[in-house]
């Protein structure tokens, strides 16, 4: 597999994480299986994966069941903001982040996504571009 960095930090371990999470989804209803792995400012990795449900509007996606992690599993603020998060749908790719699942990342100032493409190459954007204008807790 291709290695990725971003200045002078490799993210494999990052895109390794996301599609180790994939492959733990829930997802009997839609097949379309997701991976999210969040890399913290102080470098940790937090993972989530989509879980779906039989009432199907309760399906969670990966993205937000990662930051839930973030939050249990971390007290340290640095280890709370988001410093990028990798997307991997080994179904179909790539898999941007929803609406609701932006809102929820700039929450905890995420700066970056890396989505993976069918041919695994990841493709970056720096958040301000997929949620251009956000609100957030600056503007309260
Ligand atoms: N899904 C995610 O987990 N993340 C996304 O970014 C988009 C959609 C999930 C929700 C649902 O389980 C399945 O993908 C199909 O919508």
């Amino acid at each position: 597999m291709a290695s990725y960095t971003i200045g002078n930090v490799n993210i494999d371990y990052v895109i390794e994480a996301a599609r180790a999470a994939s492959l733990r989804a829930y997802a009997p209803y839609s097949n379309f299986r997701v991976g999210a792995a969040i890399m913290t400012l102080s470098g940790a990795v937090q993972i989530g994966c989509n879980v779906e449900n039989a009432s199907y509007g309760l399906a969670i996606c990966a993205e937000r069941n990662a930051v839930a992690r973030m939050i249990v599993e971390t007290a340290n603020a640095d280890e709370r903001r988001i410093r990028l998060v990798a997307i991997l749908s080994p179904d179909a790719a790539p898999c941007f982040p929803c609406g609701a699942c932006r809102q929820v990342l700039h929450e905890f100032g995420c700066q970056e996504i890396v989505v993976l493409d069918a041919s695994e190459n990841p493709m970056r954007y720096p958040f301000s571009e997929i949620l251009p204008h956000a609100f957030g807790p600056e503007d309260l």
